[in-house]
Protein backbone atom coordinates (compact mmCIF):
# COMPACT_ATOMS: atom_id res chain seq x y z
CA UNK A 1 0.00 0.00 0.00
CA UNK A 2 1.17 3.47 -1.19
CA UNK A 3 1.80 5.94 1.64
CA UNK A 4 1.08 9.61 1.05
CA UNK A 5 0.94 12.56 3.52
CA UNK A 6 -1.88 14.43 4.20
CA UNK A 7 -0.98 17.84 4.98
CA UNK A 8 0.16 21.07 3.19
CA UNK A 9 2.79 21.70 5.38
CA UNK A 10 6.42 21.68 3.98
CA UNK A 11 8.10 21.45 7.41
CA UNK A 12 6.14 18.47 8.17
CA UNK A 13 6.65 16.93 5.12
CA UNK A 14 10.47 17.32 4.90
CA UNK A 15 10.32 15.64 7.67
CA UNK A 16 8.92 12.67 6.66
CA UNK A 17 10.30 12.16 2.95
CA UNK A 18 13.65 11.20 4.27
CA UNK A 19 11.88 8.03 5.83
CA UNK A 20 11.75 6.50 2.95
CA UNK A 21 8.24 5.80 3.20
CA UNK A 22 6.45 8.60 1.45
CA UNK A 23 5.01 8.18 -1.90
CA UNK A 24 2.72 11.09 -2.51
CA UNK A 25 0.83 13.96 -0.81
CA UNK A 26 -2.93 14.98 -0.55
CA UNK A 27 -3.90 18.30 0.64
CA UNK A 28 -7.36 20.12 -0.02
CA UNK A 29 -8.02 23.68 0.33
CA UNK A 30 -8.66 23.68 4.53
CA UNK A 31 -4.86 22.40 4.78
CA UNK A 32 -3.31 24.82 2.47
CA UNK A 33 -5.44 27.75 4.18
CA UNK A 34 -3.51 27.20 6.95
CA UNK A 35 -0.49 27.71 5.15
CA UNK A 36 0.93 31.26 4.70
CA UNK A 37 2.90 30.89 1.49
CA UNK A 38 1.02 31.03 -1.59
CA UNK A 39 -0.63 27.57 -2.96
CA UNK A 40 0.56 27.32 -5.87
CA UNK A 41 4.08 28.32 -4.39
CA UNK A 42 3.19 25.11 -1.86
CA UNK A 43 2.60 22.67 -4.75
CA UNK A 44 5.30 22.91 -6.75
CA UNK A 45 7.37 23.16 -3.36
CA UNK A 46 5.81 19.59 -2.39
CA UNK A 47 6.38 18.06 -5.96
CA UNK A 48 9.79 18.82 -5.90
CA UNK A 49 10.25 17.11 -2.18
CA UNK A 50 8.12 13.82 -2.94
CA UNK A 51 8.76 13.24 -6.45
CA UNK A 52 5.21 11.59 -6.31
CA UNK A 53 1.56 12.00 -6.79
CA UNK A 54 0.36 15.81 -5.29
CA UNK A 55 -3.32 16.04 -5.14
CA UNK A 56 -4.25 19.84 -5.31
CA UNK A 57 -7.90 20.66 -5.19
CA UNK A 58 -10.19 22.84 -7.63
CA UNK A 59 -12.55 25.20 -5.57
CA UNK A 60 -14.64 26.10 -8.48
CA UNK A 61 -17.87 24.19 -8.31
CA UNK A 62 -19.10 24.53 -11.99
CA UNK A 63 -17.77 22.33 -14.49
CA UNK A 64 -16.16 24.62 -16.50
CA UNK A 65 -14.46 26.39 -13.98
CA UNK A 66 -13.29 23.10 -12.70
CA UNK A 67 -11.55 21.81 -15.58
CA UNK A 68 -10.10 25.27 -16.40
CA UNK A 69 -8.69 24.90 -12.83
CA UNK A 70 -7.78 21.66 -13.04
CA UNK A 71 -5.79 22.34 -16.57
CA UNK A 72 -4.25 24.99 -14.75
CA UNK A 73 -3.27 23.15 -11.51
CA UNK A 74 -1.86 20.62 -13.76
CA UNK A 75 0.49 23.15 -15.22
CA UNK A 76 2.62 23.49 -11.80
CA UNK A 77 4.09 20.58 -12.01
CA UNK A 78 3.89 16.62 -13.72
CA UNK A 79 2.98 15.60 -10.54
CA UNK A 80 -0.01 17.00 -9.96
CA UNK A 81 -3.10 14.79 -9.42
CA UNK A 82 -6.71 17.57 -9.82
CA UNK A 83 -8.28 16.57 -6.88
CA UNK A 84 -12.18 17.00 -7.60
CA UNK A 85 -14.85 17.33 -5.33
CA UNK A 86 -17.85 14.21 -6.01
CA UNK A 87 -20.26 16.39 -7.17
CA UNK A 88 -22.74 16.44 -10.82
CA UNK A 89 -20.33 18.83 -11.93
CA UNK A 90 -17.64 17.23 -10.47
CA UNK A 91 -18.04 14.24 -12.24
CA UNK A 92 -18.34 16.02 -15.55
CA UNK A 93 -15.16 18.06 -15.16
CA UNK A 94 -13.69 14.14 -13.97
CA UNK A 95 -14.86 12.95 -17.40
CA UNK A 96 -13.07 16.07 -19.27
CA UNK A 97 -9.84 16.01 -17.14
CA UNK A 98 -9.24 12.30 -17.70
CA UNK A 99 -10.29 12.46 -21.08
CA UNK A 100 -7.73 14.93 -21.44
CA UNK A 101 -4.94 12.47 -20.15
CA UNK A 102 -5.09 14.39 -16.58
CA UNK A 103 -5.12 12.63 -13.79
CA UNK A 104 -8.05 13.25 -11.55
CA UNK A 105 -8.34 12.56 -7.57
CA UNK A 106 -12.02 12.12 -6.67
CA UNK A 107 -12.72 13.15 -3.11
CA UNK A 108 -15.32 13.36 -0.66
CA UNK A 109 -16.62 10.06 -1.42
CA UNK A 110 -19.53 8.75 1.27
CA UNK A 111 -20.67 5.44 -0.13
CA UNK A 112 -19.68 2.98 -2.66
CA UNK A 113 -21.63 4.13 -6.03
CA UNK A 114 -19.95 7.57 -5.66
CA UNK A 115 -16.71 5.34 -5.81
CA UNK A 116 -17.99 3.37 -8.93
CA UNK A 117 -19.17 6.38 -10.85
CA UNK A 118 -16.10 8.39 -10.50
CA UNK A 119 -14.13 5.33 -11.25
CA UNK A 120 -16.35 4.72 -14.59
CA UNK A 121 -15.39 8.44 -15.55
CA UNK A 122 -11.34 7.67 -15.41
CA UNK A 123 -10.59 8.78 -12.42
CA UNK A 124 -6.96 7.86 -10.90
CA UNK A 125 -8.09 7.59 -7.26
CA UNK A 126 -11.30 7.79 -5.15
CA UNK A 127 -10.86 9.00 -1.66
CA UNK A 128 -13.54 7.68 0.65
CA UNK A 129 -12.84 9.82 3.64
CA UNK A 130 -13.36 7.64 6.85
CA UNK A 131 -12.28 9.48 9.55
CA UNK A 132 -15.70 11.78 8.76
CA UNK A 133 -17.82 8.64 8.40
CA UNK A 134 -16.65 7.42 11.70
CA UNK A 135 -17.48 10.88 13.44
CA UNK A 136 -21.00 10.30 12.56
CA UNK A 137 -21.15 6.74 13.84
CA UNK A 138 -21.44 5.71 10.42
CA UNK A 139 -18.55 2.79 10.04
CA UNK A 140 -15.69 4.61 7.53
CA UNK A 141 -13.51 0.96 7.17
CA UNK A 142 -16.62 -0.76 5.86
CA UNK A 143 -17.00 1.16 3.00
CA UNK A 144 -12.85 1.34 2.26
CA UNK A 145 -14.07 -2.85 1.63
CA UNK A 146 -16.90 -2.38 -0.48
CA UNK A 147 -15.11 -0.15 -2.71
CA UNK A 148 -12.02 -2.61 -2.87
CA UNK A 149 -14.31 -5.44 -2.92
CA UNK A 150 -16.61 -3.37 -5.76
CA UNK A 151 -13.30 -2.58 -7.89
CA UNK A 152 -12.10 -6.00 -7.74
CA UNK A 153 -14.86 -7.04 -10.02
CA UNK A 154 -14.14 -4.77 -13.09
CA UNK A 155 -10.81 -3.68 -14.63
CA UNK A 156 -11.02 0.53 -13.83
CA UNK A 157 -7.58 1.16 -12.95
CA UNK A 158 -8.50 3.76 -10.25
CA UNK A 159 -7.36 3.56 -7.25
CA UNK A 160 -8.67 3.28 -3.86
CA UNK A 161 -6.99 5.76 -2.07
CA UNK A 162 -8.09 5.89 2.09
CA UNK A 163 -8.27 9.30 3.49
CA UNK A 164 -9.30 11.26 6.54
CA UNK A 165 -7.73 8.42 8.56
CA UNK A 166 -7.12 9.59 12.45
CA UNK A 167 -4.99 6.71 13.64
CA UNK A 168 -2.60 3.66 13.12
CA UNK A 169 -5.66 1.34 13.59
CA UNK A 170 -6.91 3.03 10.09
CA UNK A 171 -3.73 2.24 8.13
CA UNK A 172 -3.65 -1.11 9.16
CA UNK A 173 -7.56 -2.02 8.54
CA UNK A 174 -6.73 -0.33 4.74
CA UNK A 175 -3.76 -1.97 4.13
CA UNK A 176 -5.72 -5.49 5.22
CA UNK A 177 -8.29 -4.21 3.18
CA UNK A 178 -6.49 -3.97 0.09
CA UNK A 179 -6.62 -0.53 -0.45
CA UNK A 180 -3.89 0.82 -2.94
CA UNK A 181 -3.15 4.45 -1.20
CA UNK A 182 -3.72 5.37 2.41
CA UNK A 183 -2.90 9.29 3.11
CA UNK A 184 -2.73 10.05 6.36
CA UNK A 185 -1.58 13.22 8.60
CA UNK A 186 1.93 13.54 9.97
CA UNK A 187 0.60 12.98 13.48
CA UNK A 188 -0.55 9.72 12.64
CA UNK A 189 2.51 8.67 10.76
CA UNK A 190 4.49 9.80 13.62
CA UNK A 191 2.18 7.70 15.76
CA UNK A 192 3.18 4.42 14.36
CA UNK A 193 7.21 5.42 14.58
CA UNK A 194 7.01 4.97 18.20
CA UNK A 195 6.15 1.99 20.38
CA UNK A 196 7.03 1.88 23.73
CA UNK A 197 8.69 -1.77 24.04
CA UNK A 198 10.96 -0.58 21.01
CA UNK A 199 12.54 2.40 23.16
CA UNK A 200 12.58 -0.14 26.01
CA UNK A 201 14.28 -2.79 24.84
CA UNK A 202 16.96 0.14 22.80
CA UNK A 203 17.92 1.46 26.20
CA UNK A 204 18.07 -1.85 27.79
CA UNK A 205 20.43 -2.63 24.55
CA UNK A 206 22.27 -0.13 24.66
CA UNK A 207 22.60 0.59 28.46
CA UNK A 208 23.57 -3.86 28.77
CA UNK A 209 26.30 -2.83 25.94
CA UNK A 210 27.97 -0.14 27.55
CA UNK A 211 28.42 -1.84 30.82
CA UNK A 212 29.99 -4.46 29.09
CA UNK A 213 32.39 -2.36 27.75
CA UNK A 214 32.99 -0.56 31.14
CA UNK A 215 33.84 -4.10 32.54
CA UNK A 216 36.16 -4.50 29.49
CA UNK A 217 38.34 -1.67 30.85
C1 LIG B 1 -8.07 13.70 1.65
O1 LIG B 1 -7.46 13.83 0.63
C2 LIG B 1 -8.41 14.78 2.59
O2 LIG B 1 -7.47 15.82 2.46
C3 LIG B 1 -8.35 14.37 4.02
O3 LIG B 1 -8.01 13.02 4.20
C4 LIG B 1 -9.47 14.87 4.85
O4 LIG B 1 -9.31 14.40 6.15
P1 LIG B 1 -10.02 15.06 7.44
O5 LIG B 1 -11.35 14.41 7.59
O6 LIG B 1 -9.09 14.69 8.57
O7 LIG B 1 -10.09 16.53 7.18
Amino acid sequence: MKIFIDSGNLRDIESLVPLGIIDGVTTNPSLLAKEKDDPRAIIKKICQLVQGPVSAEVVATDAPGMISEGRELAKIDEHVVVKVPFTREGLKATKALSDEGLRVNVTLIFSAPQALFAAKVGAAYVSPFVGRLDDISANGMELVRQIVETFSQYDFGTEVLAASMRGPLHILEAARMGAHVCTCPPAVIEACLKHPLTDIGLKQFLGDWEKAQAARV
